[in-house]
């Protein structure tokens, strides 16, 4: 239902009743002619007649925003054909990865390149550039050493550097910046040493089970899983002082050394002396600014509070796993040997450890201070300003290189951006919703730049986002993936199917993604899409090329993530950046050009239900009799939701029969309290086909007229604006669903995710769980936060649909 395949081939083709009835709320939808207009009563249609004149009135004057439909004229399918036959015959990802990878652009540094991108945004036709600046807490390295002591001897000094190569400019040379970790603590300590193996909850978990002591220690975790300042996050928790976070060759799969493949410069596998930097902030409580949690980092007079609420205490360091191999050997035959803790290092057994006379010295020195971040901004004005499509990718890196992450999403964004003015320049092309580009600093360290754009703008965004499109590390490897609320499964799977797959051309990405995948993912975090879906709710979603089992080893946060080896193992010939920049673009024409927001209101419902089945089918048979004694003490009505309700809809003061729809939800049984929600998203369900079909009949209706009469006809004009106003309203319906899933409560324990549906996983910061909130109570063994989350999941199952039968609630001649 929601795979709807193109500009306005929705719905039937069959001449359709000229208007609809009026709908009572609750009553099932009228699919055929409604009885008030087969007895033509005289009164209705004369005012029916009185908004038609109305409507064709404003349509001269232009001042209601649905008569733009009309100005649009150009097909979408040809723009697009002309946007990818541009892009066919022109590539220019590669000279852009190079000058973005030319001098190191940490957070806050770099303003050359700033001034270098804000000038290409104009050069290619970008209005509105501008530069804004955030004044954020956050740490440069200045010093740091790593020692191995045996009874208080040095015998082992890494390095804590990657090997330049002679081959690769961007490892040598002036700039280079050192092995650190954003956010890292201070510190100078010593101590005995334990592996740890991957540092999970579950893995600090175990050494506690077996009487193994973290606390006093200094924990060795490898790379992998979770985010890496989840890892320093639970050894602080289990008592460790410091933390090492090494490369571990055997999570690279098959492309390794002692599979046989030559190391990079010389081959496809990973440079033994490959550190991966990266922060250790704690991005799975709250992204940003970690001084300014939930509010703006802009000026001097900001409150700031201490930031160990979302940072370390505790020094960390990141390493080779070339010089960490020494250091875990010493643990050979010392302490426990878990079984599935295992790696590939030669001569290392993987003991937990520790050595009784053999200690680790770590020595870390930051400088912390308030600095400026930059992001730059730029649009593409379109006829409606108050309908945005934002498109966003950082520009910082930890390195000079970042042609992966984040130049190859900056280096595509640029051929989009010059693609779409191509479009302007030749054609005269102006797209129906505006489009606007951001360029975010600061990402690396903790989403900074679209974090606190989202936490200072967030009334306008809300009002006006339809959708956030993020790119990131676009090209690091050759296998799709793709991310998104589901309400762009659709558009997202239509777009797929137009653009060929480069590492087979009988292919189609669409065919590629599901040879390998089974569906869409859910957004989680690691990337600035975090703000906008997880806070705001602005549907949002996430594209990246990244390595498949057979692709070349990339150098995540490494210096050699570098122009040299992307133009000779990533991606030779930048074709998969050629062929993203036309995916993404097919997406931003969809969404800024198609007269009907694409977005599946069915399939988003279909996965909350799906979600919330599986989620409470883990709830324990045990405290289904267990009863409600009182309502939860959270306000569900927010101030902020009902904003937003009446700028949509004209009937808000109806949301509160919503809330009391059906049984009143008084103390009730858990498993009474689960078939209320079930019964809410069903009704969420059904409501959603009802309105998809609804909007299908209005795009079919304004095609009737648009294909079938003369522009200039007016009893065409009458009705084409008409339905024009109809289809507006839809797509503002569409613009705010994502909004309804906020519970404006926030998460426990970490109230700034607030998506009821959607979030990242606490104890792993990069991938989504569904349902957090209940998933979270149903963890946590507390039958008093499932309660309150289950009733939460009903309200806002009740609060989309009120959103989706706005248009059943007001009267037909109004609509
Ligand atoms: C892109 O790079 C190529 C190869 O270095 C160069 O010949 C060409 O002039 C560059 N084009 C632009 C527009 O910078
Ligand atoms: C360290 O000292 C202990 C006793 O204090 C001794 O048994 C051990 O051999 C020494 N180790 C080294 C490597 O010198
Ligand atoms: C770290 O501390 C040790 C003693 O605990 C001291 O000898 C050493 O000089 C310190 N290192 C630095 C770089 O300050
Ligand atoms: C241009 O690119 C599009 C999208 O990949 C493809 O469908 C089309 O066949 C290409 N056209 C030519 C002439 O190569
Ligand atoms: C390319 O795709 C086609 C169609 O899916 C498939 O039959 C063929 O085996 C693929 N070729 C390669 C080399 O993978
Ligand atoms: C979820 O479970 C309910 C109750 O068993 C069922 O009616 C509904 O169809 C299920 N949802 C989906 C998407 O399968």
């Amino acid at each position: 239902m929601s795979h709807q395949n193109s500009e306005f081939v929705l719905g039937s083709k069959e001449k359709l009743p000229l208007f609809h009835s009026q709908q009572r709320k609750g009553a099932a939808p009228a699919r055929k002619q409604s009885p008030i207009v087969r007895t033509s009563k005289w009164g209705l249609l004369i005012i029916y007649y009185v908004f038609s004149v109305y409507n064709v009135i404003s349509f001269i004057y232009g001042n209601y925003s649905a008569s733009v439909l009309y100005e649009s004229t150009s097909s979408l399918s040809e723009i697009t054909q002309v946007y990818f036959n541009f892009l066919n015959s022109s590539n220019l990802a590669s000279n852009w990865s190079r000058e973005f990878t030319k001098a190191s652009h940490l957070a806050g540094t770099n303003l050359e390149l700033v001034h270098w991108q804000a000038s290409k945004y104009e050069e290619f036709g970008l209005s509105h550039v501008e530069i804004e600046d955030f004044d954020i807490y956050l740490n440069y390295p200045v010093d740091n050493s790593l020692k191995l002591l045996s009874n208080s001897t040095v015998i082992y000094h890494p390095t804590l550097k990657e090997d330049e190569l002679e081959q690769d400019p961007t490892t040598t040379g002036p700039g280079l910046v050192p092995a650190f970790h954003g956010y890292s603590a201070s510190g100078n300590v010593t101590a005995e040493y334990i592996y740890a193996n991957y540092g999970t909850r579950e893995d600090f978990q175990k050494l506690k089970d077996n009487g193994i002591e973290v606390s006093g220690k200094i924990a060795i975790v490898r790379y992998g899983g979770l985010f890496r300042g989840l890892k320093v996050k639970f050894a602080q928790e289990a008592g460790a002082v410091g933390v090492l976070i090494y490369s571990e060759p055997s999570d690279d799969g098959d492309i390794t050394v002692d599979n046989g493949y030559a190391a990079y410069p010389d081959g496809p596998a990973r440079n033994p002396s490959s550190i991966q930097r990266g922060s250790v902030q704690f991005l799975s409580q709250i992204p940003g600014d970690p001084t300014t949690p939930g509010w703006p980092s802009k000026g001097d007079d900001v409150d700031r509070v201490d930031p160990h609420g979302s940072i370390p205490k505790i020094p960390s360091l990141p390493i080779s796993y070339a010089e960490i191999q020494p250091i875990l050997k010493t643990l050979n035959g010392h302490g426990t040997k878990f079984e599935g803790w295992e790696g590939g290092l030669p001569g290392v057994t993987y003991n937990v450890g520790p050595v009784p006379g053999y200690e680790i010295n770590i020595y870390n020195e930051q400088d912390y201070k308030v600095r400026k971040i930059h992001n730059i901004y730029g649009e593409i004005e379109g006829f409606l300003k108050d309908q945005v499509i934002l498109l966003g990718n950082h520009r910082d890196a930890w390195i000079k290189g970042g042609a992966g992450d984040p130049n190859s999403g900056s280096a595509v964004t640029l051929e989009v951006i010059r693609a779409l003015n191509e479009l302007k320049t030749k054609y005269g092309w102006k797209p129906l919703r505006t489009i606007r580009f951001a360029s975010w600093d600061g990402e690396e360290y903790a989403l900074l730049g679209s974090t606190e754009f989202g936490e200072l703008y967030h009334k306008q965004l809300q009002k006006d986002v339809v959708a956030y499109l993020n790119l990131d590390d676009a090209v690091a490897g050759t296998q799709l993936n793709l991310e998104a609320s589901p309400l762009l499964n659709g558009v997202l799977d239509m777009c797929a199917k137009q653009v060929q797959y480069p590492g087979n051309t009988s292919m189609t990405l669409y065919d590629h993604f599901y040879s390998w995948a089974p569906k869409i993912g859910m957004l989680g975090s690691g990337s600035d899409f975090t703000v906008f879906m997880e806070h705001l709710g602005i549907t949002s979603m996430n594209v990246v090329f990244e390595p498949g089992p057979k692709d070349p080893i990339y150098h995540y946060h490494s210096n050699y993530d570098s122009y040299y080896w992307m133009s000779t193992f990533g991606d030779p010939g930048f074709v998969y950046h050629n062929t993203m920049a036309k995916f993404f673009g097919s997406v931003v024409l969809q969404l800024a050009d198609n007269k009907a927001v694409q977005f599946g209101a069915v399939e988003n419902a279909i996965e909350f239900s799906l979600h919330f089945n599986e989620t409470a089918a883990k709830i324990p048979a045990e405290w289904y009799d267990n009863v409600l004694t009182s309502m939860p003490d959270e306000s569900f009505d927010s101030e902020e939701f009902a904003e937003l309700a009446e700028i949509l809809s004209d009937n808000f003061k109806s949301w509160k029969e919503y809330q009391t729809d059906g049984e009143s939800y008084g103390p009730s049984s858990m498993e009474k309290a689960i078939t209320l929600a079930q019964e809410s998203i069903a009704k969420l369900i059904s409501a959603s086909i009802r309105f998809q079909e609804r909007f299908a009949k209005e795009v079919a209706d304004y095609k009737y007229y648009d294909e079938h009469y003369s522009r200039f006809n007016p009893w065409a004009i009458i009705m084409k604006s008409q339905f024009a106003r109809r289809i507006e309203r839809s797509n503002k319906i569409l613009k705010y669903l994502e909004r309804s899933f906020l519970h404006y409560g926030g998460l426990h324990n970490r109230k700034w995710f607030r998506h009821a549906v959607y979030a990242v996983d606490r104890d792993n910061g990069y991938s989504a769980v569904a349902l957090p909130g209940l998933l979270e109570g149903i963890q946590d063994e507390s039958i008093g936060q499932v309660h309150k989350w289950l009733w939460i999941l009903n309200g806002i199952a009740k609060r989309a649909r009120f959103i989706l039968e706005d248009d059943e609630r007001i009267a037909w001649f109004v609509r």
